[in-house]
C-alpha cells in the first residue's frame, strides 16, 4: 500500500528515506502539508495537498512524524483531530533498525535506521524513534512520544505521552519521563521527570515548566 506523510522536510523526509531503503522508492506517494503549496517537491516527492485532504486518499496508509520540543502536545492534538482510524496508518519500520519481535509497536510509529527495540518494549501510536535510539528491554513508550537521535532509553523505563527526548539522551533504568516533558539534548536522566518539565544536563535537572500546556 502506498505510504502519505504528513508533514514533508525534516522528518517526513526522514521517513521516506527509510521507505526507499527498503526498496520501496514507490511506496511514498507524497506529502499532506498545510504551509507548501500543492506540487512543491521534498526530495524528489510532491505535496498532495493540506492535511484536511487525507480523506482523498481512500487507498493509502499514513504517518504523522510531526515532533518538536515544547509542542508536542498542541501537535499531537492535531493528529488526534483528523480522526483517522487506527486501521489507516502505518508501521515504518526502517530495514537498518533491529526491532525484537518480542517487542509491540502501535500504529502511526516509525522506527529509523540503527534504532534498536529489545525483547518486552511496549511502543503506543505515533511514536518516532529517530536514528541510532535505543529502547532498552521492557520499557514502555506512550502514544505521541519522540526518542531522538542516539538517545538511550535503559530498560523497564516508562516515556509518557507526548514525551520528547532530545538527541543524544540517556535514560536510566526504570525512570519514568513524565506526559509532554522535554529531555534535553545530552542531558543523563538519574531520576523521574515530572509532567510537562523540561530537563537538561548531566546530572539532568529541571530548567523550567511549560506553564501553558493543558495537560488532560
Ligand atoms: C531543552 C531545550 C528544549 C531547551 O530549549 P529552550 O527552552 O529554548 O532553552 P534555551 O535554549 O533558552 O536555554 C536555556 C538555558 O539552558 C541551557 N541549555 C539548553 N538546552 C541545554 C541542553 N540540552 N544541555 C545543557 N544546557 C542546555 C542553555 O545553554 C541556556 O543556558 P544559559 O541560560 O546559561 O544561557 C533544547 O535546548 C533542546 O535540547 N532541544 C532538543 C533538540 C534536539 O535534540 N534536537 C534533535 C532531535 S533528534
Amino acid at each position: 500500500m502506498e505510504l502519505v506523510i504528513f508533514g514533508g522536510p525534516g522528518g517526513g523526509a526522514i521517513v521516506a528515506e527509510s521507505v526507499r531503503a527498503a526498496g520501496g522508492a514507490d511506496r511514498v506517494r507524497g506529502f499532506l502539508n498545510d504551509m507548501l503549496p500543492p506540487g512543491t517537491r521534498i526530495a524528489g516527492v510532491p505535496v498532495l495537498g493540506p492535511f484536511a485532504s487525507w480523506r482523498t486518499h481512500e487507498d493509502a496508509a499514513f504517518i504523522a512524524p510531526l515532533h518538536k520540543p515544547k509542542e508536542m502536545e498542541e501537535r499531537a492534538r492535531r493528529v488526534a483531530a483528523l480522526a483517522i482510524p487506527a486501521s489507516r496508518w502505518a508501521r515504518v519500520v526502517d530495514p537498518r533498525a533491529a526491532v525484537s519481535p518480542d517487542a509491540a509497536i502501535g500504529p502511526g510509529v516509525y522506527v529509523g535506521p540503527f534504532a534498536v527495540v529489545d525483547p518486552g518494549v511496549a511502543i503506543g501510536a505515533h511514536v518516532a524513534l529517530w536514528p541510532g535510539a535505543q529502547l532498552g528491554h521492557d520499557t514502555r513508550v506512550a502514544d505521541f512520544a519522540f526518542v531522538g537521535r542516539n538517545t538511550v532509553v535503559s530498560g523497564r523505563c516508562e516515556i509518557g505521552l507526548g514525551a520528547y527526548l532530545g538527541a543524544g539522551a540517556a535514560v536510566r533504568d526504570s525512570c519514568r519521563i513524565g506526559a509532554f516533558a522535554v529531555v534535553g539534548l545530552g542531558a543523563a536522566v538519574q531520576r523521574d521527570v515530572p509532567d510537562l518539565a523540561v530537563a537538561i544536563g548531566n546530572p539532568a535537572r529541571i530548567l523550567s515548566r511549560q506553564e501553558n500546556a493543558q495537560l488532560s
